[in-house]
């Protein structure tokens, strides 16, 4: 497990952004916060570490957005109105490996992903605080470098 805190929007989107300049493009995140907690921000830097160009907004109400980086794509999905009955017909289990995959909301479908995820767990500290807990296995060490 890893843990990073950050204090404002601009450390979370770096957080990400620094984060998606080392992906290989088949990695599968799993975010996991209270409302607000920071998921669509960390995103927003993850998109931009990989060359998207387009501004990433809040799958919410869409389920699904997909953004092109330099190299590969980004599936940005929100599990928060979905019940996992329905997952299959998102999508979301036939793109696991052939992009990068973002979930929000992913501890309502933890069952059905990869054992190899990049689970993200933010907690809200005090004020603007967040603290990122990351947890992976060996392989995906390298996500992390500096
Ligand atoms: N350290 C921080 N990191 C990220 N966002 C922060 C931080 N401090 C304050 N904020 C604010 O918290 C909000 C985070 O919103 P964001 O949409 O990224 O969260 P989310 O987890 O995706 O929410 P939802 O549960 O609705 O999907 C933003 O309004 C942002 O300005
Ligand atoms: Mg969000």
């Amino acid at each position: 497990m890893l843990s990073i805190a950050t204090h404002n929007l601009t450390e979370t989107q770096r957080l990400g952004e620094r984060i998606g300049r080392h992906l290989q493009g088949d990695e599968t995140f799993a975010l996991v916060s209270p409302l607000g907690g920071g998921k669509t921000s960390w995103t927003q830097g993850l998109a931009k570490g990989i060359g998207a160009s387009s501004r990433v907004t809040s799958p919410t109400f869409v389920l699904e957005r997909i953004y092109t980086g330099k190299k590969f794509f980004l599936h940005h999905f929100d599990m928060y109105r979905i019940e996992e009955k329905d997952v299959e017909s998102t999508g979301l289990l036939d793109i696991l490996g052939e992009a990068v995959v973002v979930v929000e909301w992913a501890d309502k479908i933890r069952g059905l992903l990869p054992s190899d995820t990049i689970w993200v767990t933010i907690k809200i500290g005090k004020g603007d605080e967040r603290i990122f807990e990351f947890s992976f296995p060996k392989e995906k060490k390298y996500v992390f470098e500096k």
